[in-house]
């Protein structure tokens, strides 16, 4: 989808469909677009409204066809409930009823004149909402359907708006469409099956960055990552045919020198368990397990088509976890590229065998700030279900600057402690720490585990095992946490 915005003359601007605001009241109201249209229509919009067809609810909708006196082809009123409940909310909520409608009705391009229903102040946020709504609406799922394929008909959205406001209004296209795209390509990754996402694939997607979004690329391979001592992360790929990678994309925004804020996200192509393998239902959606190095991508993508000035590095460990003769056993014992000894008591617990090293290996680029993002435990999914993420951190000022990116990006976290109490549960008889913690706090041990290799820098731990995709009949990615982690970037720039 493409947007742009523009100064229009709404009257007599040739348009496919004019998308106009309705605002609820005792009686229903025009926006000011709609009023002018109005009077060039002699009256029609009002007309129809005082017949109670339209009360200007939140998302409602009603498509009027040829409407005489100007020249768009259709108009769409469009109801965003009353004025003083204008929120995020309510422009997402009713741009995405818009979207699908002209959807539904094939319509290949649209002039959105709302903006003239909310406040100047946030006008630039709302365009941004407009676009990241339309965008979400429009996400589609492709690549693996073979035959004719479904093709979303709208392309173009464009914010119709008066000539003060056009500079606020571009502002805001080009950050939401930068986020929509992060986040497009987030899902697109991370529902490919297993098969077709491996690391090395994930690799390649990595390189090809460097050409479309000008990010520097570096793949590590498995000699590479041995060289490093990484015994822990090549534990887990030893089981596996397909070779693990490390993958690190940066954007240079910042000055030269200045210390980068670094992601570090699990890119477990697949997730079997390994030999102690999981039970067979819904297996498949194990696949999502690299949803976490995939938001990083996504991320990296906004922030490079912002062009925001900070350095933002992405690492992503990549490996699949399944059983073979060369596979993981409960009770060896690893050594991770800290020194530190593991034993592995579940071959399940990967995640934190392979984020480990990374995080280790985060600490040559001097972070400001190091934020991992992983689906982590089940025990986050039983905590908070699919609403919030889990947030750990041994920073109070970072936790607090990540909740409220995703409270303002509606995109929530919630944070759960880090107290040595649940440390002691790694305790083992035989190496330095055990990669499971006992039954009780399983998102809380997981994060714990984690925070014995991030002593050295300010960390964040963001377990996305709930909030990452959908399963059911709406089975797919959601590309979270990527408005949050941009709102969190945007926020270390103002
Ligand atoms: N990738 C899973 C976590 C997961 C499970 C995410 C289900 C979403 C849905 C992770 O590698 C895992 O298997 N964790 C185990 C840890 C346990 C063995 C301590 C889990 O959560 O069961
Ligand atoms: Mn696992
Ligand atoms: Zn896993």
């Amino acid at each position: 989808m493409d947007f742009s915005a523009k100064t229009l003359n709404i009257v007599k601007q040739p348009s496919p469909c004019l998308v106009v605001g309705v605002l609820k009241g005792k009686k229903p109201r025009l926006s000011e677009s709609g009023a002018q249209l109005d009077k060039a229509t002699a009256g029609q919009l009002r007309r129809l409204l005082s017949q109670g067809d339209m009360k200007g609810e939140c998302g409602a909708t009603l498509m009027l066809y040829e409407p005489r006196g100007i020249i768009a082809r259709r108009i769409l009123l469009l109801g965003l409930g009353s004025r003083q409940e204008l929120s995020d909310t309510s422009i997402r909520k009713a741009t995405a009823a818009a979207v699908e409608l002209l959807e539904k009705c094939s319509i290949k391009s649209a002039d959105f004149t709302i903006l003239d229903c909310v406040r100047e102040t946030t006008l630039e946020r709302q365009a941004r909402n407009i676009v990241e709504a339309a965008a979400e609406t429009g996400y589609l799922y492709q690549e693996t359907k073979s035959g004719r394929k479904h093709k979303r008909s709208l392309r173009k959205v464009n914010l119709a708006v008066a000539r003060k406001n056009l500079a606020s209004a571009r502002a805001g296209v080009t950050r939401g469409s930068a986020i929509s795209n992060g986040i497009n390509y987030t899902k697109d990754i991370s529902n490919l099956p297993g098969n077709i996402c491996t690391p090395s694939y994930l690799a390649r997607q990595a390189r090809a960055l460097q050409k479309s979004h000008g990010l520097k690329t570096t793949v590590l391979d498995e000699a590479q990552m041995k060289k490093l001592k990484m015994g822990s992360l090549l534990s887990v790929s030893r089981g596996s045919r397909e070779p693990a990678k490390l993958i690190i994309i940066e954007h240079k925004g910042g000055k030269r020198g200045e210390q980068p804020i670094v992601l570090v996200g699990k890119g477990l192509t697949f997730d079997a368990g390994g030999i102690s393998i999981k039970p067979a239902s819904a297996m498949d959606e194990m696949k999502y397990d690299m949803c976490g190095g995939a938001s990083v991508f996504g991320t990296l993508i906004a922030a490079a088509e912002m062009a925001l000035p900070l350095n933002v590095v992405g690492i992503v460990p990549s490996s699949e976890n399944l059983p073979d003769g060369a596979a993981n056993k409960p009770g060896d014992i690893v050594t991770s590229m800290a020194g530190k000894t593991i034993e592995i008591l579940n071959t399940d617990a990967e995640g934190r065998l392979i984020l480990c090293d990374a995080l280790t290996f985060a600490e040559r680029y001097k972070p400001a700030a190091v934020i991992d993002i992983a689906t982590l435990t089940g025990a986050c999914v039983v905590a908070l279900g699919s609403h919030a993420s889990g947030l750990f951190s041994n920073n109070d000022k970072l936790a607090r600057e990540l909740l409220s990116a995703g409270e303002a990006a509606g995109d929530r976290a919630w944070q759960l402690p880090l107290w040595d109490d649940y440390t002691r549960q790694l305790k083992s008889n035989f190496a330095d720490l055990a990669n499971i913690g006992g039954r009780t706090a399983g998102a809380v041990t997981a994060a714990c585990f984690l925070k014995q290799f991030t002593e050295n820098y300010e960390w964040a731990h963001l377990d996305v095992a709930g909030t990452a995709w959908n399963s059911g009949r709406s089975k797919g990615a959601t590309g979270r946490p990527v408005p949050l982690l941009v709102e969190f970037l945007l926020g270390r720039i103002s």
